[in-house]
C-alpha cells in the first residue's frame, strides 16, 4: 500500500480481541491504514469482518491488544478521560441507524447544540453554528424544535451528520451511513457526504459492507476480511481490477441501482461461485 507521508489517521499492526483476558477472541489481527487529510478511505469487508471495531478502536470504544493508533502525529492509542473527551472536537462519528443514537428525548435544536454546550461554547455562537450546519445539510430551521421520530430515515441521517459536523472536526468515522436507507436516499446522502467534504477538507474513515457504496464516495479503498486487510488501494482500481477473489466477490455482491448492471454482477458472482465450488 502507498504510504501517505503526513497521514491524519494512521493505524498500526492494531490488534483487538474480545473475550476475556484468559480465553480472548481476536477480531484485528494486525491492521494497518492511513487516512490523509481531505481524504475518504473506504473500508469494505462483509459482516462480522471487523470494520466497526476497528472505526471504534479509534474512537476509543474497545481496547487495544497491541498496535498504535496516531491522529495528527500524536499516539491516541490508549487516550482515555479528559484526553479522549478533548479528541471529541477532532474525531467524529457517524452510525447506520441515527435512531439508535439520536436521544429520541430531544428536541432536534437540543441535539445539535449539545456538543458545543458541551465544549463550553456560548449560547449566541452555539446557535449560529447550529443555524449554519442546518443549512450545510438542507434542513430548514422549522426542524429546531421537533423530535427525531418526526423525520424519515433520510432527514435523521442529515441530523446526525450535522450533529457530527457542529464542532468541525477533522475526522469522521462513517459506520455504513447510508446502509438503512433505500437506494434513492442513500443517493443523495453520499452526495451531501462528498459536497461537505470537498467544503470543510474533514477527512473520512467510511466503513460499508457495499463496494458500490464505497467506490462512489472514496478515494482509496481497503478491503477487509476476517480480521486482517487483503487489499488496499485505489476505488476506481479495486472496483474496476480486483486483485483479490475477495473483493471481485464483494464487488458483485454490491447491489446497484442499475438492474441489468445488478443482473450482470449477480450471474458472474454465481459463475465464480460454481468455478470456487468444482
Ligand atoms: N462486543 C463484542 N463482543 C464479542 N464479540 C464481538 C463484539 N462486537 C463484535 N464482535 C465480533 O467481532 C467480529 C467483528 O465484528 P464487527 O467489527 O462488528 O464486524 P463488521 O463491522 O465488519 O460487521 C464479529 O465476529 C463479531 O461477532
Ligand atoms: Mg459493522
Amino acid at each position: 500500500m502507498s504510504t501517505i507521508e503526513k497521514p491524519l489517521l494512521e493505524v498500526s499492526d492494531l490488534v483487538v480481541a474480545y473475550g476475556t483476558r484468559r480465553e480472548p477472541t481476536p477480531v484485528l489481527h494486525g491492521v494497518s491504514l492511513q487516512v490523509g487529510a481531505g481524504e475518504c478511505l473506504g473500508l469494505v469487508g462483509e459482516s462480522g469482518s471487523g470494520k466497526s471495531t476497528l472505526g471504534k478502536a479509534v474512537l476509543g470504544l474497545v481496547p487495544v491488544a497491541s498496535g498504535t493508533i496516531t491522529f495528527d502525529g500524536r499516539d491516541i492509542t490508549h487516550a482515555k478521560g479528559r484526553d479522549r473527551r478533548e479528541l471529541a472536537a477532532d474525531i467524529q462519528v457517524v452510525f447506520q441507524d441515527p435512531y439508535g443514537s439520536l436521544d429520541p428525548l430531544m428536541t432536534v435544536g437540543d441535539i445539535l447544540a449539545e456538543p458545543l454546550a458541551t465544549a463550553g461554547t456560548g449560547r449566541a455562537e452555539a446557535k449560529a453554528a447550529v443555524g449554519e450546519m442546518l443549512d450545510r445539510v438542507r434542513l430548514p430551521k422549522n426542524v429546531l424544535d421537533r423530535y427525531p421520530r418526526e423525520f424519515s430515515g433520510g432527514q435523521r441521517q442529515r441530523i446526525a451528520i450535522a450533529r457530527a459536523l457542529v464542532r468541525r472536526p477533522r475526522l469522521i468515522i462513517c459506520d455504513e451511513p447510508v446502509s438503512a436507507l433505500d437506494l434513492t436516499t442513500q443517493a443523495t446522502i453520499l452526495e451531501l457526504l462528498i459536497e461537505l467534504q470537498r467544503d470543510s477538507g474533514v477527512s473520512y474513515l467510511f466503513v460499508s459492507h457495499d463496494l458500490g457504496v464505497v467506490r462512489r464516495v472514496c478515494h482509496r479503498v481497503a478491503v477487509m476480511y476476517r480480521g486482517d486487510l487483503v487489499e488496499t488501494g485505489d476505488g476506481e482500481q479495486i472496483t474496476n481490477d480486483p486483485q483479490h477473489a475477495y473483493s471481485r466477490r464483494l464487488l458483485m455482491a454490491s447491489p446497484v441501482a442499475d438492474p441489468v448492471l445488478q443482473a450482470e454482477r449477480r450471474e458472474a458472482w454465481l459463475a465464480l461461485r460454481a468455478e470456487q465450488a468444482a
